[in-house]
């Protein structure tokens, strides 16, 4: 069985490839496939309607079964911002330094801190039928950057029952208790039930 994973991320795409490495799968990233639109505008308000927008418009282009994720952060006193907007937060072409510092400007003197990031993974059959699960973590926002490991918020933030932030744990730590890590074994759960 092929399966399309709709993303031209190579960080994401190992860790895809480890949680997935399932006898008779065969997982091809976008750009291993010729033909299919360079981007898909990532214009919905929900993580789980980007995500499912992604596979359908891949899955349907290929002919493939379809994987497509959507992320970001949210934190609970900027009425959960950055959201679907996270990559893009401090407006466009996005930079992850600039995310960063704008929140760190938005929560400056404000108490609560929580924070969580949110992961929806959504699997698209050939014949149309649409899933998607979803993976969180749950955490706290810091006041200045730490850690030099992983990408975007992750050095401003200390999930819950730890000391470090994402960007001080190595990545099997971080994969462990991270959304990403939550919603790819809920989707390879449910692959196994679809193929059982
Ligand atoms: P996307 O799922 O690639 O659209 O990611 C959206 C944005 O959310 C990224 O550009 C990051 O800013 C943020 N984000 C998602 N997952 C993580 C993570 O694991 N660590 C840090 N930032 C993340």
């Amino acid at each position: 069985m092929r399966l399309l994973v709709a993303t031209r991320n190579r960080h994401k795409l190992e860790e895809i490839r480890q949680i997935f490495a399932l006898p008779g799968l065969e997982l091809l990233a976008a750009d291993e496939v010729p033909g299919l639109p360079e981007e898909v505008v990532e214009d919905e308000v929900t993580f789980e309607g980007n995500a499912l927008k992604k596979a359908r418009e891949l899955g349907a282009a290929s002919g493939l079964w379809a994987m497509a994720d959507d992320s970001g952060l949210e934190v609970e006193a900027l009425g959960n911002e950055p959201g679907v907007r996270s990559a893009r937060y401090a407006g466009e072409p996005c930079s992850t330094p600039a995310n960063n510092e704008k929140l760190l400007r938005e929560l400056e003197g404000v108490a609560d801190r929580r924070a969580r990031f949110r992961c929806v993974i959504a699997l698209r059959a050939p014949d149309g039928r649409e899933w998607s699960v979803e993976g969180r973590c749950e955490g706290r926002i810091i006041g200045a950057p730490r850690g030099a490991n992983g990408f975007g918020y992750d050095p401003l933030f200390v999930p819950d029952g730890h000391d470090a932030t994402f960007a001080e744990l190595d990545g099997a730590t971080k994969n462990a208790l991270s959304h990403r890590g939550h919603a790819l074994r809920r989707a390879a759960e449910l692959w196994h039930g679809l193929l059982a």
